[in-house]
């Protein structure tokens, strides 16, 4: 008895073909999708690490002010205008200020008004961030670029 006999429905053969027929528009249908995706990025681009603080006169002087929104504080001295992460330099918690300077809830680390580590577990003092005036008169706070400790931009 064959499989393949003629006029007993779908035979081996039939069916190995109508399989192979299969898996072939599958992967084309599969390979047409991904190539119409292909445009699209599939990763969002994150939102921009750059700040607007306002214009020079709102900085508060010798005091700081927590920039809404983001883990920063920025205030103005006798050298210019600065900026200090908010970010505990240990594990990333979130600094408060007080009035010797910054704690962290964590841990309790301890920074002076300068954003040096006096205390506590974290490696090393706040990092200090890198400040620019916008065409536009305000000031712009890069939070993905650092700069030196006692890096001021005069105004
Ligand atoms: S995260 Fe700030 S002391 Fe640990």
């Amino acid at each position: 008895m064959s499989v393949d006999d003629p006029g007993k429905g779908v035979g081996r053969r039939d069916l190995l073909s109508l399989a192979a027929w299969g898996a072939f528009c599958a992967s084309l249908a599969t390979a047409l999708v991904g190539a119409f995706r292909l445009p699209n990025p599939s990763v969002f681009p994150e939102p921009s690490l750059k700040v607007k603080v306002g214009p020079p006169g709102s900085i508060p002087e010798l005091e700081y002010r927590k920039v809404a929104g983001r883990n920063l504080f920025v205030s103005r001295g006798e050298e210019g205008v600065f900026a200090i992460s908010a970010v505990c330099t240990h594990l990333g918690c979130v600094v408060a200020p007080v009035p010797s300077g910054f704690h962290c809830p964590c841990h309790g680390s301890r920074f002076d008004a300068l954003g040096r580590i006096t205390g506590g577990p974290a490696p090393r003092g706040l990092d200090w961030l890198k400040v620019a005036k916008a065409p536009d008169g305000e000031l712009v706070v890069d939070e993905g670029e650092t700069v030196p400790p006692g890096t001021y931009l005069k105004i």
